[in-house]
């Protein structure tokens, strides 16, 4: 576990849709109406209301957020953001996965929560590098917290223990004492 300004960074090897906090964000893409990977977890776990949801809010550009209910899950909201397909880096991938990660503590940030559980967005069917997704996911958090800090708690959710260990070397360069 680790401190930055105050703010508790977590790192969870596990499954997204068993993490209790105000808010687990969705690996989305822009038509917000479910896939496979986390996408497909998310509304599996969290039953037809979500997709419900989804359906009225009617699609998220690439870099933006929208927030729907968490359903059956432990969580209160899903915040769906919808991260860049990773091509050759030239394409403003850095920027828009920076803005999915910025974009969904601002949302949580206006409905006043303030734990939330990101999943490691883009690196699954969008193909972005898991160590450079790392290092903008943690720099993303950061800024934010220096700008407009009002979370208590993020937890970085890992499926597998490679993409775990990634996570914990970055952090402790970091914020490692
Ligand atoms: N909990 C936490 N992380 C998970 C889970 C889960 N239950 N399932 C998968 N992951 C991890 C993957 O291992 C990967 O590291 O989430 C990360 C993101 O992978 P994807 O889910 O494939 O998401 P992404 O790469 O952003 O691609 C988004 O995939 O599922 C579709 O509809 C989605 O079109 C969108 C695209």
């Amino acid at each position: 576990m680790y401190k930055y300004r105050g703010v508790k960074i977590s790192i969870v090897e596990g499954d997204i849709t068993k993490i209790k906090a105000d808010a687990i964000v969705n690996a989305a893409n822009n038509t917000l109406l479910g896939g496979g990977g986390v996408d497909g977890a998310i509304h599996r776990a969290g039953g037809p209301t979500i997709l419900e949801q989804c359906k009225k809010i009617g699609g998220c550009p690439t870099g933006e957020a929208r927030i729907t209910t968490a359903g059956n899950m432990p969580s209160k909201y899903v915040i769906h953001t919808v991260g860049p397909i990773y091509d050759d880096g030239t394409k403003n991938e850095e920027q828009l996965l920076y803005n999915a990660y910025y974009n969904s503590l601002k949302l949580a940030k206006e409905y006043k929560l303030k734990t939330v559980a990101f999943p490691s967005i883009s690196t699954g069917v969008y193909g972005y590098p898991k160590n450079k997704a790392g290092r903008v996911a943690i720099r993303g958090v950061m800024d934010f917290i220096n700008n407009e800090n009002d979370i208590e708690e993020i937890i970085f959710v890992l499926f597998s223990k490679d993409n775990y260990l990634l996570y914990k070397e970055l952090l402790d360069d970091e914020l490692g004492d």
